[in-house]
């Protein structure tokens, strides 16, 4: 299991030593959420903010675009630094092009889904993807309860990989903790993003350590 820690639950004001700080605690992949106050109820930081930290890690970022129109911003997350992209079917934005133009700048693309969105919408963008986000709460904010009715969505999304033998990888967002990550382990997700299980808790390399202590 990757551990992608959200830097949401972060302190903002020590942005970077916070990003060195997980890193050195075993994170596998800097999650970054980018919220515009209009897809979700929430406005966080944007591209040139991601700029300025990606020298304090050569870990990837993952940065999931929680934004109306994910397509105008893609070029400016490219020259930020981004390795993945991922944005929302519900957005929008054209999926087809905005992931053909990810590709185009040699990004990492992947498509994001909400909780009352069906699975079968990833279906048909699979073979161009790198990854499948699947929520676990509402997107917005940090701090709420894991959604394990989502676990079907992931599962029936890792058997349609499987058959067309895609090697897309499978994430979970919200409310991973340690009484919920077996739950999503079991489910074949690939990396867990956790933002309030690994700041919250003093010790972040003992929380990355314990959360994938508790996978399979
Ligand atoms: C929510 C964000 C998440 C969030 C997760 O919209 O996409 O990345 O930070 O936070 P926790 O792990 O606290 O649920
Ligand atoms: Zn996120």
């Amino acid at each position: 299991m990757l551990i992608a820690p959200s830097l949401l639950s972060c302190d903002f004001a020590r942005f970077g030593e916070e990003i060195e700080r997980v890193d050195k605690a075993g994170a596998d992949i800097m999650h970054l959420d980018i919220m515009d106050g209009h897809f979700v109820p929430n406005l966080t930081f944007g591209a040139p903010v991601i700029k300025k930290l990606r020298k304090y890690t050569d870990k990837p970022f993952d940065v999931h675009l929680m934004i109306s129109e994910p397509y105008k911003y893609i070029d400016d997350f490219c020259d930020a630094g981004a390795d993945i992209i991922s944005f929302h079917t519900e957005s929008d934005s054209d999926i087809k092009k905005t992931i053909e133009k990810i590709k185009e700048r040699g990004v990492k693309p992947a498509l994001a889904i909400k909780p009352k969105t069906p699975f079968d919408v990833v279906l048909p963008y699979l073979d161009d993807l790198y990854m499948v986000l699947v929520m676990t709460v509402e997107p917005g904010f940090g701090g709420q309860s894991f959604m394990a009715d989502m676990m079907p969505k992931v599962e029936k999304i890792k058997e349609e990989c499987k058959r067309r033998n895609l090697p897309v990888l499978l994430e979970v967002d919200g409310g991973i903790a340690k009484d919920t990550i077996a739950c999503a382990s079991k489910s074949g997700v690939d990396i867990c993003v956790a933002g309030t299980a690994v700041f919250g808790e003093k010790d972040v390399e003992k929380a990355i350590k314990d959360l994938k202590d508790l996978c399979e």
